[in-house]
Protein backbone atom coordinates (compact mmCIF):
# COMPACT_ATOMS: atom_id res chain seq x y z
CA UNK A 1 0.00 0.00 0.00
CA UNK A 2 1.55 3.29 -1.10
CA UNK A 3 0.28 6.67 0.06
CA UNK A 4 1.66 9.74 -1.73
CA UNK A 5 0.92 13.37 -0.93
CA UNK A 6 0.94 15.81 -3.84
CA UNK A 7 1.36 19.30 -2.40
CA UNK A 8 0.92 20.90 -5.85
CA UNK A 9 1.80 24.62 -5.77
CA UNK A 10 1.14 24.91 -2.04
CA UNK A 11 3.84 25.35 0.58
CA UNK A 12 2.59 22.32 2.49
CA UNK A 13 3.20 21.12 6.05
CA UNK A 14 6.43 21.11 8.03
CA UNK A 15 8.39 18.10 6.73
CA UNK A 16 9.78 17.45 10.19
CA UNK A 17 6.23 16.82 11.44
CA UNK A 18 5.96 14.00 8.88
CA UNK A 19 9.26 12.32 9.81
CA UNK A 20 8.97 8.57 10.14
CA UNK A 21 5.75 8.38 8.14
CA UNK A 22 5.56 5.51 5.66
CA UNK A 23 4.55 7.69 2.70
CA UNK A 24 5.80 9.60 -0.32
CA UNK A 25 5.71 13.40 -0.42
CA UNK A 26 5.71 15.48 -3.61
CA UNK A 27 6.41 19.03 -2.42
CA UNK A 28 7.03 22.10 -4.60
CA UNK A 29 10.62 22.31 -5.86
CA UNK A 30 11.63 24.85 -3.19
CA UNK A 31 10.93 22.36 -0.40
CA UNK A 32 12.48 19.23 -1.91
CA UNK A 33 15.72 19.61 0.04
CA UNK A 34 13.91 20.16 3.34
CA UNK A 35 11.85 17.01 2.78
CA UNK A 36 14.93 14.96 1.87
CA UNK A 37 16.73 16.26 4.95
CA UNK A 38 13.76 15.28 7.13
CA UNK A 39 14.23 11.72 5.87
CA UNK A 40 11.01 11.65 3.83
CA UNK A 41 10.63 9.62 0.65
CA UNK A 42 10.61 12.63 -1.63
CA UNK A 43 9.34 12.83 -5.21
CA UNK A 44 9.23 15.77 -7.60
CA UNK A 45 5.95 16.74 -9.25
CA UNK A 46 7.44 16.61 -12.74
CA UNK A 47 10.69 15.75 -14.52
CA UNK A 48 12.07 16.50 -17.98
CA UNK A 49 13.27 13.83 -20.41
CA UNK A 50 16.67 15.39 -21.14
CA UNK A 51 19.50 15.10 -18.61
CA UNK A 52 20.41 18.76 -19.14
CA UNK A 53 19.96 21.52 -21.67
CA UNK A 54 18.31 24.80 -22.53
CA UNK A 55 14.85 23.99 -21.11
CA UNK A 56 13.95 26.98 -18.94
CA UNK A 57 11.64 26.11 -16.07
CA UNK A 58 12.22 22.35 -16.30
CA UNK A 59 14.13 19.97 -14.02
CA UNK A 60 16.02 16.81 -14.95
CA UNK A 61 16.33 13.41 -13.33
CA UNK A 62 20.09 13.73 -12.58
CA UNK A 63 19.50 17.10 -10.89
CA UNK A 64 16.76 15.59 -8.73
CA UNK A 65 18.83 12.52 -7.87
CA UNK A 66 21.73 14.74 -6.84
CA UNK A 67 19.40 16.32 -4.28
CA UNK A 68 18.33 12.97 -2.84
CA UNK A 69 14.94 12.95 -4.56
CA UNK A 70 13.99 9.36 -5.38
CA UNK A 71 11.03 9.70 -7.74
CA UNK A 72 8.66 11.92 -9.65
CA UNK A 73 5.06 12.27 -10.67
CA UNK A 74 4.46 12.57 -14.41
CA UNK A 75 1.35 13.33 -16.42
CA UNK A 76 -0.76 14.85 -13.67
CA UNK A 77 -4.04 16.05 -15.14
CA UNK A 78 -3.17 19.62 -14.18
CA UNK A 79 -0.04 19.34 -16.35
CA UNK A 80 -2.14 17.94 -19.19
CA UNK A 81 -4.92 20.52 -18.74
CA UNK A 82 -2.93 23.73 -18.21
CA UNK A 83 0.56 23.10 -19.57
CA UNK A 84 0.07 21.21 -22.80
CA UNK A 85 1.33 17.86 -21.55
CA UNK A 86 0.43 15.06 -23.97
CA UNK A 87 0.54 11.27 -23.82
CA UNK A 88 3.80 11.48 -25.83
CA UNK A 89 5.54 13.93 -23.50
CA UNK A 90 4.30 12.06 -20.43
CA UNK A 91 5.77 8.83 -21.82
CA UNK A 92 9.08 10.56 -22.63
CA UNK A 93 9.29 11.94 -19.11
CA UNK A 94 8.44 8.57 -17.55
CA UNK A 95 10.94 6.64 -19.65
CA UNK A 96 13.81 9.05 -19.05
CA UNK A 97 13.14 9.22 -15.32
CA UNK A 98 12.99 5.42 -14.98
CA UNK A 99 16.15 5.00 -17.09
CA UNK A 100 17.94 7.50 -14.86
CA UNK A 101 16.96 5.60 -11.72
CA UNK A 102 13.99 7.59 -10.43
CA UNK A 103 10.75 5.89 -9.43
CA UNK A 104 7.71 7.21 -11.30
CA UNK A 105 4.03 7.69 -10.55
CA UNK A 106 2.31 8.25 -13.91
CA UNK A 107 -1.17 9.74 -13.70
CA UNK A 108 -4.12 8.88 -15.94
CA UNK A 109 -7.84 9.61 -15.76
CA UNK A 110 -10.85 10.81 -17.67
CA UNK A 111 -12.75 14.11 -17.49
CA UNK A 112 -16.41 14.37 -16.50
CA UNK A 113 -17.33 14.92 -20.15
CA UNK A 114 -15.44 11.81 -21.24
CA UNK A 115 -17.05 9.68 -18.50
CA UNK A 116 -20.53 10.91 -19.42
CA UNK A 117 -19.85 10.12 -23.08
CA UNK A 118 -18.89 6.55 -22.12
CA UNK A 119 -15.28 7.16 -23.18
CA UNK A 120 -13.51 6.31 -19.91
CA UNK A 121 -11.96 3.06 -21.13
CA UNK A 122 -10.90 4.57 -24.48
CA UNK A 123 -9.23 7.48 -22.70
CA UNK A 124 -7.40 5.19 -20.27
CA UNK A 125 -6.35 2.89 -23.13
CA UNK A 126 -4.93 5.86 -25.07
CA UNK A 127 -3.16 7.35 -22.04
CA UNK A 128 -1.59 4.00 -21.14
CA UNK A 129 -0.68 3.00 -24.67
CA UNK A 130 2.64 4.87 -24.61
CA UNK A 131 3.78 3.61 -21.21
CA UNK A 132 5.89 0.48 -20.84
CA UNK A 133 5.95 -1.77 -17.77
CA UNK A 134 8.84 -1.19 -15.39
CA UNK A 135 9.52 -2.42 -11.87
CA UNK A 136 9.67 1.17 -10.58
CA UNK A 137 6.57 2.41 -12.41
CA UNK A 138 3.37 3.00 -10.45
CA UNK A 139 0.18 4.36 -12.02
CA UNK A 140 -2.32 6.72 -10.45
CA UNK A 141 -5.94 6.71 -11.57
CA UNK A 142 -7.16 10.24 -10.98
CA UNK A 143 -10.54 10.94 -12.56
CA UNK A 144 -10.33 14.66 -13.35
CA UNK A 145 -13.87 15.27 -12.07
CA UNK A 146 -12.86 13.98 -8.64
CA UNK A 147 -9.79 16.19 -8.18
CA UNK A 148 -10.27 18.98 -5.67
CA UNK A 149 -14.05 18.75 -5.99
CA UNK A 150 -15.03 16.60 -3.02
CA UNK A 151 -16.70 14.24 -5.54
CA UNK A 152 -14.78 11.04 -4.89
CA UNK A 153 -15.23 8.07 -7.20
CA UNK A 154 -17.22 5.39 -5.43
CA UNK A 155 -15.10 2.42 -4.31
CA UNK A 156 -16.80 0.37 -7.07
CA UNK A 157 -15.94 2.93 -9.75
CA UNK A 158 -12.33 3.00 -8.56
CA UNK A 159 -12.18 -0.79 -8.49
CA UNK A 160 -13.55 -1.08 -12.04
CA UNK A 161 -11.18 1.53 -13.46
CA UNK A 162 -8.18 0.05 -11.64
CA UNK A 163 -8.97 -3.47 -12.80
CA UNK A 164 -9.25 -2.17 -16.37
CA UNK A 165 -5.93 -0.31 -16.07
CA UNK A 166 -4.21 -3.41 -14.68
CA UNK A 167 -5.55 -5.47 -17.58
CA UNK A 168 -3.61 -3.13 -19.90
CA UNK A 169 -0.43 -2.55 -17.90
CA UNK A 170 0.86 -4.65 -15.04
CA UNK A 171 1.65 -2.09 -12.33
CA UNK A 172 0.37 -1.00 -8.93
CA UNK A 173 -2.43 1.57 -9.28
CA UNK A 174 -3.07 4.36 -6.77
CA UNK A 175 -6.42 6.15 -6.59
CA UNK A 176 -6.46 9.96 -6.51
CA UNK A 177 -9.30 12.46 -6.31
CA UNK A 178 -10.73 13.88 -3.07
CA UNK A 179 -9.23 11.16 -0.87
CA UNK A 180 -9.92 12.13 2.74
CA UNK A 181 -9.56 10.35 6.10
CA UNK A 182 -13.25 9.43 6.06
CA UNK A 183 -13.34 7.81 2.60
CA UNK A 184 -9.82 6.35 2.43
CA UNK A 185 -10.73 3.09 4.14
CA UNK A 186 -13.44 2.08 1.67
CA UNK A 187 -11.33 3.06 -1.37
CA UNK A 188 -8.16 1.35 -0.15
CA UNK A 189 -10.07 -1.82 0.74
CA UNK A 190 -10.79 -2.46 -2.96
CA UNK A 191 -8.59 -5.30 -4.24
CA UNK A 192 -7.27 -3.37 -7.28
CA UNK A 193 -6.53 -0.20 -5.29
CA UNK A 194 -2.87 -0.29 -4.26
CA UNK A 195 -2.71 3.07 -2.51
CA UNK A 196 -3.69 6.70 -2.83
CA UNK A 197 -2.41 9.92 -4.35
CA UNK A 198 -3.67 12.59 -2.00
CA UNK A 199 -3.90 16.31 -2.83
CA UNK A 200 -5.72 18.64 -0.42
CA UNK A 201 -5.72 16.23 2.53
CA UNK A 202 -1.92 15.91 2.31
CA UNK A 203 -1.47 19.59 3.17
CA UNK A 204 -2.50 19.04 6.79
CA UNK A 205 -0.34 16.81 8.97
CA UNK A 206 -3.29 15.30 10.84
CA UNK A 207 -5.36 14.35 7.81
CA UNK A 208 -2.37 12.96 5.90
CA UNK A 209 -1.29 10.90 8.91
CA UNK A 210 -4.85 9.63 9.36
CA UNK A 211 -4.91 8.39 5.76
CA UNK A 212 -1.52 6.70 6.21
CA UNK A 213 -2.75 5.01 9.40
CA UNK A 214 -5.85 3.76 7.60
CA UNK A 215 -3.67 2.35 4.83
CA UNK A 216 -1.40 0.61 7.33
CA UNK A 217 -4.41 -1.24 8.77
CA UNK A 218 -5.43 -2.71 5.42
CA UNK A 219 -3.95 -6.17 4.83
CA UNK A 220 -1.87 -6.26 1.64
P1 LIG B 1 -7.35 16.23 -4.21
O1 LIG B 1 -7.03 15.14 -3.22
O2 LIG B 1 -7.19 17.60 -3.65
O3 LIG B 1 -8.65 16.01 -4.90
O4 LIG B 1 -6.21 16.14 -5.37
C1 LIG B 1 -5.96 14.92 -5.96
C2 LIG B 1 -4.75 15.05 -6.80
O5 LIG B 1 -4.76 15.69 -7.83
C3 LIG B 1 -3.51 14.41 -6.32
O6 LIG B 1 -2.54 14.41 -7.30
Amino acid sequence: MLIAGNWKMFRGPDPVALAGLDAVVCPPFTRLRECVEAGLTTYAQNVHWEAEGAYTGEISAPLLLELGVVGSLVGHSERRQYFGETDETVAKRARAALDAGLRVIACVGETQEQREAGETEDVLRRQLSMLEPHSELVLAYEPVWAIGTGHTATPEMAQDAHAFIKSLLDAPVLYGGSVKPDNAGALLAQPAVDGALVGGASLEVDSFKAICETAARIPS
